[in-house]
């Protein structure tokens, strides 16, 4: 295949698409969390029965061409833009931690696009310790700051190797890690929730030490139409620590999606 031949990625982003013209409802756009890509999703969320899904890498990021976008706001018009130039009808947007920021300020701007959304180990305001900040600066610091990330992203009953896993993906996002944080840190949309209309899933993990379950609390509590999974024994990785039950939880919203009446204002 000759290079002009290869067609554009839309929107400049790369997806996973399970693409079945047969799926019915809205498509499962998955969006990852800081220093992450598709990869960090489990299989059983990657191919829901019956569903479309993508698994969306945000600029500088797995398959995307770089640099990571500075602000959650930019990371949300990217993505609402990808979704467009992909066709799509209103779909049901699952974000994990940074993920969820862009899939909350995606319904934020265009309730419209949006038909669910799912927020994983995530919250309405995601501040940073300023020493992880200053970890993550320095490019050549990175696997020290990997290590201490990784090592508070897992709960107690992770599979073997997770964590290792992730502390070498995180090594190996480079400055879109340090960047990705600068967006969580600067992000805050308590004051906004009520605007929200879509119905929610919120999934949180009884041992997330980044987004403890007080933030999984107030999304359930502050967004209409919404329900809190809480998994035992899980931490901020919570969809890759415990995917069955996670996966189980969004089937069960997929399908009561279908049948529920919109949540009026
Ligand atoms: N949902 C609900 N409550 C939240 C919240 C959220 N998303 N984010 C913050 N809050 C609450 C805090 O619990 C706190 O409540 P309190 O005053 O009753 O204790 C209050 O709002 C202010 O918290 P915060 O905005 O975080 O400021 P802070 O100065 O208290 O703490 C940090 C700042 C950075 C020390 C703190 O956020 C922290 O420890 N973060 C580390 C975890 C981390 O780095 N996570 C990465 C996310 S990607």
């Amino acid at each position: 295949m000759s290079p002009t031949s290869i067609p554009p990625l839309p929107a400049g982003l790369f997806s996973t698409d399970t693409g079945r013209a047969s799926a019915r409802g809205p498509a499962l756009v998955l969006v990852h969390g800081a220093g992450e890509c598709h990869r960090h999703w489990p299989p059983s969320l990657l191919t829901v029965p019956g569903r479309r899904v993508l698994a969306v890498d945000l600029p500088g990021h797995g398959g995307s061409p770089g640099p990571a976008l500075p602000t959650v706001e930019a990371m949300a018009a990217r993505l609402l833009e990808f979704l467009q130039a992909q066709g799509l009808g209103p779909a049901v947007l699952a974000g994990h931690s940074l993920g969820g920021a862009v899939a909350l300020t995606a319904a934020l701007l265009a309730p419209a696009r949006v038909a669910g959304l799912v927020l994983i180990a995530t919250g309405a305001r995601l501040r940073v310790a300023p020493e992880v900040l200053e970890a993550t600066r320095d490019p050549s610091a990175l696997a020290r700051a990997a290590e201490t990330l990784a090592g508070f992203s897992v709960g107690s009953e992770a599979p073997a190797g997770l964590r290792e896993a992730y502390q070498a993906d995180l090594a190996a996002a480079g400055p879109a890690l340090h960047s990705d944080l600068l967006a969580c840190d600067a992000f805050d949309v308590m004051e906004r929730l009520p605007e929200l209309r879509a119905p929610a899933l919120v999934v949180c993990g009884t041992q997330d030490q980044l987004t403890p379950p007080k933030y999984g609390t107030f999304l359930r509590d502050c967004l209409p139409g919404s329900r809190l999974e809480l998994v035992g024994g899980a931490g901020h990785l919570v969809m890759l620590e415990a995917p069955e039950q996670v996966s189980e939880a969004v089937e069960d919203f997929l399908q009561r999606l279908e049948s529920a009446p919109p949540v009026l204002s």
